[in-house]
């Protein structure tokens, strides 16, 4: 079949990689990829979010299935938008996305669906004194959400009350646009996190892929400011068997037979953000697509044909369609540019080995220059992945691939993984 898939990031290149080795897979597209990205098949210059031309772009190649990467085209409603046409489209309808879309609505979501999650409560412009009141009646620290979409950057968490009242102020009258209208406030959790991601067929039928651990801030020892992801370990020795059958029982499959009860179309990958609380699963946030870096951990491991279980999934139908897990562990680390998550320069020059043996260099801020030349284009440049027999042994080897790769300015966290082997001993 012929595939496109949009997007442009470390995560469009894992699914790329993955999608590029099933057999029937016959032409690949990335809209618009990036500097990597041509090596699994062609780069397409159209943007995710332009639908019309994205229609006719699938006319002209004869485009079977659009695999969605990023969470921007399924909020403003790809799957409705093509929905009358023969063409595939892996992802939820504009309903379903607003899992991601409004935090608000996903927090309405589990409450209806008896899904573990923290308590909260929502709040406009037109509430503000009761947020600051509601404030008062939690303890510290206080959990304040943009309610839309903000890039990943509406999610405030502060110690001081009156600090949070004050930053409650600012969000609601448009510190995020639009998407900090509504505010969502939420007691805070305590525990570890990590990534579980379910693909679903909208009928009931899912698959759970590995799991992973993200690593968000951007110094070592988990300090700093958030970034989109450093580097991602997957499997992740807490999230065992028993772990896992809860969360099964408590959250996916309340959530999958959840979005069916509600009458909302869903044909794709469920994101849970959980929060392991004392042994117990809890909810922090659903995004209605893969993580970023987690799918460049994940795909490695996963090995069955992803060709047919994203076909099986948007055609309404999983049925028997494996999904197989790789049991040996994966690393990835991600280089960035210096200045990131802040601003960054672009256009330095990468160097070095980018196909080092028994490691995978996937892209992502990366572009080819007016000279053909491999240049940064991103915060997030690169990301290493290795599997081993152990997770020390995909650290090494992921670590060892990196230091083979220069641009001015490269900074990696030396310690991804460093914390589960911790926990292991
Ligand atoms: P979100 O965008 O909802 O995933 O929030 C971003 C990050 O904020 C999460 O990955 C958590 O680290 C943290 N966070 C969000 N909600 C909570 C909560 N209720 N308790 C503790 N930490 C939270
Ligand atoms: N790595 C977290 C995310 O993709 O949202």
């Amino acid at each position: 079949m012929n595939i496109l898939l949009l997007g442009s990031g470390g995560r469009e290149s894992a699914l790329a990689w993955k999608l590029s080795q099933s057999p029937r897979c016959n032409n690949l597209y990335i809209a618009p990829g990036n500097g990597g990205t041509g090596a699994y098949g062609t780069n397409v210059k159209l943007s995710p979010l332009d639908f019309d031309a994205i229609r006719a772009f699938v006319a002209d190649k004869s485009i079977d299935m659009i695999v969605v990467g990023n969470e921007d085209p399924l909020v403003a409603g790809i799957y409705d938008y093509f929905e009358a046409d023969p063409v595939l489209v892996v992802g939820p309808s504009k309903a379903g996305a607003a899992l991601e879309g409004s935090k608000d609505f996903a927090k309405r979501f589990m409450q209806r669906h008896g899904i573990p999650t923290a308590a909260y409560r929502s709040f406009t412009a037109e509430t503000v004194e009761d947020g600051c009141e509601f404030l008062s009646t939690l303890k510290a620290p206080y959990v304040l959400k943009a309610d839309g979409l903000a890039a990943g950057k509406g999610v405030l968490i502060i110690n001081d009350i009156d600090e949070a009242r004050s930053s409650l102020r600012e969000m609601l009258g448009g510190m995020f646009g639009k998407s900090s209208a509504t505010v969502v406030i939420e007691e805070f959790l305590s525990g570890i996190e990590c990534s579980v991601f379910v693909l679903t067929d909208g009928n009931g039928s899912y698959r759970i892929l590995p799991v992973a651990k993200d690593y968000k801030r951007i110094g070592e020892g988990d300090t700093g400011l958030n970034t989109g992801g450093m580097g991602a370990v997957s499997p992740v020795p807490f999230a065992d068997a028993e772990f896992m059958r809860k969360v099964e029982e408590r959250i996916i499959k309340p959530t999958v037979d959840g979005l069916k009860a509600d009458g909302i179309v869903y044909r794709g990958f469920i994101f849970l953000g959980l929060i392991n609380v004392g042994g117990e699963p809890m909810v922090i946030e659903y995004n209605v697509r893969m993580g970023d870096p987690e799918t460049e951990v994940v795909m490695p491991r996963l090995a069955s044909d992803l060709v047919d279980l994203v076909e099986a999934a948007a055609k309404g139908n999983l049925g028997s369609v494996p999904a197989e897990h790789d049991p040996r562990p994966a690393v990835t680390v991600m280089a960035v540019s210096e200045g990131y998550p802040g601003s960054y320069p672009k256009g330095r020059l990468i160097e070095g080995n980018l196909l080092p043996e028994g490691s995978i260099v996937f892209h992502a801020g990366t572009a080819l220059d007016e000279a053909g030349r491999l240049v940064t284009s991103g915060g997030r440049v690169l990301a290493v992945t290795s599997l081993a027999d152990t997770i020390e042994g995909a650290r090494e080897k992921s670590y060892k691939a990196l230091e083979k790769i220069t641009f001015q300015g490269l900074y990696r966290r030396g310690d991804i993984g460093l914390d589960i082997l911790e926990m292991m001993k």
